[in-house]
């Protein structure tokens, strides 16, 4: 069974193969859901979209084992080019980024919950186009 590490709570869950990361997370007591706002992270876990792929609110950042998991599904794909909070969160990390409810788990992998703005990461302020 593959194994999901979870980074920020310091805790590794077995699933199914195939099975679904925000199940998953939320039936092992994670608190999968949040926004760049922290103090709203308890209200994003009862107010989302129920794993439709339109919140982003399940945002989660691969550390390790993204060849293990499933392909980015068409409405993540949207949602990663058009939420402007995603898109803003992913800069510098924009293959890392993934949708829980979208992501079917196929082998071990780790997460982090909540990705944050990488402010002081070294892609955040580079140009756009360096070599225009
Ligand atoms: S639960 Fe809303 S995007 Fe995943």
């Amino acid at each position: 069974m593959p194994k999901v590490s979870f980074v920020n709570e310091k805790q590794d869950i077995e699933v199914e193969v195939g099975a679904n990361l925000r199940a998953e997370a939320r039936k092992a007591g994670i608190a999968i859901h949040g926004t760049v706002m922290s103090f709203l992270n308890p209200v994003t876990n009862v107010l989302n979209c129920r794993g439709n792929g339109l919140c982003g609110t399940c945002r989660v950042l691969v550390k390790k084992g993204m060849e293990n998991l499933s392909p980015k599904t068409t409405i993540e794909k949207i949602h990663l080019a058009a939420h402007p909070e995603t898109r803003l969160v992913s800069i510098g990390q924009e293959e890392e980024i993934r949708l829980a409810c979208q992501v079917k788990v196929q082998g071990d992998c780790t997460i982090e919950t909540h990705p944050q703005l990488n402010w002081h990461g070294e892609n955040f302020w580079q140009k756009p186009y360096p070599n225009k």
